[in-house]
């Protein structure tokens, strides 16, 4: 699975931490930054994956900043980006069985290293359930079509 990484500064040892994790899967994970702790603007990064996901040049994304808000914001204003800010287990299993979530958003200063690790690995191992949740999904798209340009 092609997956997608990027934090900003708060979120950078996270991402470092969950880019190794996807490693020791067998993942190839793609990291489009940030490539060290200097302060940076978090849409800036949170752009750079939901945009290929968007695209489907990447399947899903991984996104970390301090708190996972910002991110998540930013993540959600692209086309067909899912992306749920998940800091719990029972999130992570639930945002893609219900919403298909494409992308998965951390607060690297909320999460411990061991909890996070755990959340990327139900998120990605957890499918979604389709059924009347796909009718939901669709009035998200047709929300998609009416209020973006
Ligand atoms: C950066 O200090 C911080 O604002 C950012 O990482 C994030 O928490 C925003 O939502």
């Amino acid at each position: 699975m092609q997956i997608g990484l990027a934090s900003d500064h708060g979120g950078f040892d996270l991402k470092e931490e969950l880019k190794a994790y996807l490693k020791s899967m067998g993942h190839d994970p793609v990291d489009l930054g940030t490539f060290n702790e200097d302060s940076v603007d978090y849409p800036d990064y949170g752009a750079l994956v939901a945009e290929r996901v968007s695209k489907g040049d990447l399947e899903r994304g991984v996104l970390i900043c301090g708190t996972g808000i910002g991110m998540s914001v930013v993540a959600n204003k692209f086309r067909g980006v899912r992306a749920a800010l998940v800091n719990d287990l029972f999130s992570a299993r639930f945002s893609r069985e219900h919403t298909d979530s494409n992308i998965l958003v951390m607060g690297g200063r909320i999460v411990g290293r061991a909890l996070a690790r755990e959340i990327l690995r139900v998120w990605l191992e957890t499918p979604f359930a389709g059924d009347r949740h796909q009718r939901r999904l669709e009035k998200i798209k047709a929300l998609e079509k009416k209020n973006f340009k």
